[in-house]
């Protein structure tokens, strides 16, 4: 496939998966083509990005940020703005299992991308057993050359529906803003329960149109090993950190602006990045430029799927 038509299946997918409730694609051959495109988007995402790069929207909530900073000073230390690394400390915090209390423990992540957020995690829950997994090879392989560390931290290539890892082994599954692209999440769900150990705790992050919310809760319903125990709304936090990540004088921005492109160049890249990084959830409005562009058909137009909530769950292995 060339990009233009990986990004049309991806984008495609991605509204099968989140906006029809009665035809989720669960097996054949259309998940197989949404599987594949997201390889390849993010595929291309590893080859793009740069250390320290996380890829989630991220949250800004002050008393978190003290937080890590008092575990971790200088926790941005490779240039990031933070946000990103707050989703994932939220992710273990409020556990019933405390940040002390790590050692020997198992922990999987599902959708590690480049693995920094694991790396983030593991510098906070100290003596844990970390594995990320990731359906993108070359997410898989830049984790591996960057930041891998033998048992403690280490990265393989697999599939959320179908986890290359043994029956009640896990102690933590942290799944952070990666399963509104499943096409089948009962078959995640129930991997999960399936790996995690009697107590085990699946700690997972995500964005919800009405839809997906609804299919989750029908799902959770039927899965009797997985306790749901928290449920939070933490629309609020997102939407201020991607609009302060949309603000004139963020650090995205500056990023962009170090980088030599002619100025309308520079204005589609941020257009394309707000896009991407949860614009449309926090209201962006496209300027004048680009709404012109779109309308000649040089500016491809993505309106984004209609996400209603983006929370955070956590369910204990019975
Ligand atoms: C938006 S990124 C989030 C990455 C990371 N959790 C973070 O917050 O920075 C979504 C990730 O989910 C991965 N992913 C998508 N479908 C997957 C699947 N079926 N199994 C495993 N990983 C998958 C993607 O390759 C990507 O790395």
């Amino acid at each position: 496939m060339s990009d233009p038509d990986v990004m049309t299946a991806f984008t495609s997918g991605l509204a099968d998966i989140n906006l029809d409730e009665s035809s989720t694609p669960r097996t054949g051959a259309r998940a197989a083509g949404m599987k594949s495109a997201s390889a390849s988007i993010y595929d291309m995402a590893a080859t793009l990005s740069g250390r320290g790069d996380l890829w989630n929207w991220g949250m800004d909530d002050p008393t978190l940020v003290a937080e890590i900073q008092a575990l971790l000073p200088g926790f941005t230390e490779f240039g990031t703005d933070g946000f990103s690394e707050q989703l994932y400390y939220l992710a273990l915090r409020d556990l019933p299992i405390g940040l002390d209390d790590y050692a020997g423990r198992v922990v999987l992540e599902v959708g590690c991308g480049m693995g920094e957020g694991l790396n983030f995690l593991s510098r906070i829950a100290h003596g844990a057993r970390m594995t990320g997994l990731d359906l993108s090879p070359r997410a898989v392989a830049r984790a591996t050359a960057t930041l891998s560390r033998g048992e403690d931290l280490r990265f393989v290539r697999g599939d959320a529906e179908e986890l290359p890892i043994e029956d009640g082994s896990v102690d933590i599954l942290v799944n952070i803003e990666s399963s509104h692209t499943y096409p089948d999440l009962e078959r995640f769900l129930r991997e999960a329960e399936r790996v995690l150990r009697p107590g085990g705790i699946l700690t997972h992050i995500d964005v919800f149109t009405r839809q997906r919310f609804r299919t989750m809760r029908r799902i959770t319903e039927e899965i009797h090993g997985l306790k749901w125990i928290a449920d939070h709304d933490i629309s609020a936090e997102v939407r201020a950190a991607v609009r302060r990540r949309m603000a004139p004088d963020s650090h995205f921005r500056r990023v962009l602006d170090r980088q030599r492109m002619n100025p309308l160049v520079r204005r589609i890249a941020a257009h394309s990045q707000i896009l991407m990084f949860g614009g449309m959830f926090a209201g962006y409005q496209p300027p004048t430029s680009i709404r012109v562009l779109s309308k000649l058909g040089i500016v491809p137009w993505m309106s984004g799927l209609p996400m209603e909530s983006y929370r955070h769950q956590v369910a204990v292995r019975t």
